[in-house]
């Protein structure tokens, strides 16, 4: 088994040592096959919002190709993740969310995710992959609210299921959380938990970390009021990661996320639920096209106007 660490904290830092420790007891329970990076060390050019990827499979039928191909170090660091049966991502808390890098980084991901790759028919399917999230911050769980959610939407990006999530909390300085055993040994059973993942059919993959919160299928803690979807599906409420639509039902003084019978529509863990999306993104991008000379005259002010501009 190939499993790969990914990283985004000081060198030799907190985030950096807990994915060294779930490597570690990997390699030696299970014999992985270990190789790590720091995405500080690498090039990585942010996507400029163009939608020449999706707009290539949607209008084209073609390939879902990222304008920037061969300018940085994207196909080196994506062709890692892809041949990896396992990740383990240890990204520190910063302003409640993964560091800014994290987010550079997988927002790149969208021509190499697997839902458009399989809409452009070059796959039938994903690679089975697992992965452990990570993360790490100063403070307590309280300022660390979107993280672990955010790190968990980049793994459904591409098609992998998340068997163990963890926060190290009260973590400063770079080296802080080897003063807390505590999480050394949380670290340490999740690089055990993703490494006996992939010792199982992927069909009987469960996640086996602490629960983080509400949802029932992504074990995220962050729950939205439901708003009409593009084809009209309602939930009262929604996971606001996943997607996964229900109500709250208090149970034993406790209030409990329970799904609906078609809770799972639009759920983005699912390919199923990313295909519907990829079918919006389709609709809408049409809609557009088809009253372009409309949208053409209506931009006309916009570009015309020109006060005076920074950079
Ligand atoms: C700009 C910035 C913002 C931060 N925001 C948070 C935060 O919102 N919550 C938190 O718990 N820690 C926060 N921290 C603390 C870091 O997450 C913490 O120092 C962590 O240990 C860094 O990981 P590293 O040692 O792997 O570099 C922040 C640090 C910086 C520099």
């Amino acid at each position: 088994m190939k499993l790969l660490g990914i990283t985004a904290g000081r060198p030799g830092g907190n985030s950096e040592i807990l994915m060294k420790e779930a490597l570690m007891a990997a390699e030696e329970k299970h014999n992985a096959e270990t190789a790590w990076f720091n995405l500080h060390d690498s090039k990585i050019l942010p996507c400029t919002g163009c939608e020449a990827c999706t707009m290539r499979v949607a209008m084209k039928h073609e390939p879902p190709e990222c304008i920037h191909k061969g300018k940085d170090d994207m196909d080196l660091l994506m062709a890692e993740l892809a041949a990896a049966d396992g990740l383990i991502v240890s990204i520190p808390s910063f302003c409640m969310q993964p560091q800014g890098i994290w987010r550079v980084f997988t927002d790149r991901w969208l021509p190499y995710e697997w839902a458009l790759q399989k809409q452009a028919g070059l796959v039938e399917k994903a690679p089975d992959r697992v992965a452990g999230l990570i993360t790490v911050g100063g403070s307590t769980e309280n300022w660390m609210t979107m993280t672990l959610a955010s790190l968990n939407v980049s793994m459904f990006m591409q098609s992998i299921k998340v068997v163990d999530m963890m926060m190290a909390t009260g973590c400063a300085r770079p080296g802080h959380v080897v003063l807390k055993d505590n999480f050394i040994e949380q670290a340490h059973q999740l690089g055990l938990n993703v490494a006996h993942s992939l010792t199982i059919p992927y069909d009987e993959v469960k996640y086996l970390g602490k629960e983080q919160g509400w949802c029932p299928v992504c074990h995220c803690n962050l729950m939205k009021k439901g708003k009409p979807h593009w084809d009209g599906l309602y939930f009262k409420y929604e996971c606001a990661m996943c997607g996964a639509g229900g109500d709250f039902e208090l149970r034993d003084g406790e209030l409990v996320f329970v799904l609906a019978e078609n809770g799972l529509e639009h759920c983005r863990i699912f390919t199923e639920g990313r295909e519907n999306h990829g079918v919006e993104i389709g609709m809408v991008q049409r809609t557009f096209f088809e009253n372009i000379g409309e949208a053409r005259k209506k931009m006309a002010k916009y570009k015309a106007y020109n006060p005076r501009k920074v950079i």
